[in-house]
């Protein structure tokens, strides 16, 4: 069996110039166009949510993201980085499948509801994941100010994911289990 070559990279002192300075920078772009996107999605899965509750986590979310987006950018800055959105094709499949669950399901029926929450909770999962990551390449690349920063947001798609959680279990789920397809 042949012997898999692997590569030894050059070896550097310089944080600013490793490879993982450069993940990291490239990961902090693909989450600044996420969440830029999001919030541009997200009135529209208000818009489209049949109940108040629900409506009103997702509008509250929306302000969170704003601020979100804002956070990036100061991340950016602290570490001497323009801020940069490169599109990120986990997000823009995430909010086309929220679409298609609008699209598919009734105007005004708790079963949009439910669909709504699993789309919103996707996306959420991926924020949590994304933001796990680049907290923790924050720290190991000695980035405190942004890994803090970062680590507020963190925070902040932790919450929102249980809020989806309680409302879903709250009644979304057993009301839509009644409704006719
Ligand atoms: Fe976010
Ligand atoms: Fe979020």
């Amino acid at each position: 069996m042949a012997t898999a070559k692997t590569k030894t990279p050059e070896q550097t002192t310089d944080v600013q110039d490793s490879a993982l300075n450069e993940l990291f920078i490239d990961e902090l772009k693909d989450i600044y166009w996420a969440e830029k996107h999001l919030a541009k999605s997200l009135p529209k899965m208000a818009k489209a949510a049949t109940s108040d509750e629900l409506r009103a986590a997702i509008e509250n979310h929306l302000s969170e993201t704003e601020n979100q987006i804002t956070r990036l950018e100061d991340a950016f800055a602290s570490i001497g980085e323009k801020a940069v959105a490169v599109k990120c094709e986990a997000m823009a499949g995430l909010l086309k499948e929220g679409e298609e669950i609008i699209a598919e399901t009734e105007k005004g029926s708790i079963t949009r509801d439910a669909g709504i929450i699993s789309a919103a909770q996707k996306i959420e999962h991926y924020e949590i994941a994304s933001y796990g990551t680049l907290k923790t390449l924050a720290s190991v690349l000695g980035y405190n100010e942004a890994a803090e920063l970062l680590d507020s947001t963190l925070q902040e798609e932790k919450a929102c994911d249980s809020l989806l959680t309680k409302i879903a279990e709250a009644g979304i789920n057993q009301k839509s289990k009644s409704e006719k397809k």
